[in-house]
């Protein structure tokens, strides 16, 4: 990526990001697009949840996780008492990939300039990975979710975890996957508390 374009990025406001990421065209997504998606929800949260990429429903209506798993996004938050408005939610792709496949390494890397602006603007204590996708992106690139979920890692004094993508929690048959998501729920739950605690 162009040092001058990521230097741009790294002093924007929020409704500059807002601004570039609707009018970017660093990668093919820009072609397929409807509406881009830059996420939703609490600018000051303490906590970030970050998935993958806009599926359909995403791209129509310009806001994450609004589909199925979406749905079930919300009742995990629920779950342990937080609302879309408690947190907020990104993905590592800001364009839906056609036909929802994964995105591209340089689709990836062209995007992850303005998620991390949003890391930078939010500057949340803890920041949940939705899948695979996304762990391999913030964690390190080799990373297994069947065994490494449920994890705490630590980056630059930001907690980061990763757990299944809701997505792969409605397609678990033997509902196995969705015991250990409740497990890291479980988890965060008590991340949220005691960074909340240490910092009254
Ligand atoms: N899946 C994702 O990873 N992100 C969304 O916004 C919707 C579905």
């Amino acid at each position: 990526m162009p040092l001058n374009w990521i230097s741009k990025v790294r002093v924007m406001n929020w409704d500059e990001l807002y601004a570039a990421c609707n009018s970017c065209r660093r990668c093919p997504l820009c072609e397929t697009r409807t509406n881009v998606v830059v996420g939703t929800g609490n600018r000051s949260s303490k906590i970030l949840f970050v998935g993958e990429g806009p599926g359909y429903n995403e791209d129509i209506q310009g806001l994450p996780f609004v589909g199925a798993a979406g749905q079930l996004l919300d009742k995990m938050l629920a779950a342990i008492d937080l609302t879309r408005e408690d947190v907020y939610i990104a993905n590592i792709v800001k364009c839906r990939p056609p036909g929802n496949r994964d995105p591209l390494p340089m689709e990836k890397e062209a995007c992850i300039v303005y998620l991390r602006q949003q890391f930078k603007l939010i500057r949340p204590r803890i920041i949940v990975c939705l899948g695979r996708i996304a762990a391999q992106s913030i964690i390190s690139a080799d990373f297994r979710i069947t065994k490494q979920r449920g994890i705490w890692y630590n980056k630059k004094g930001i907690d980061i975890i990763a757990t299944y993508h809701p997505s792969a929690l409605l397609r678990d048959e033997t509902k196995q996957k969705k015991r250990e998501a409740w497990e890291d729920f479980k988890q965060i739950r008590d991340k949220l508390k005691e960074v909340t605690n240490n910092e009254q």
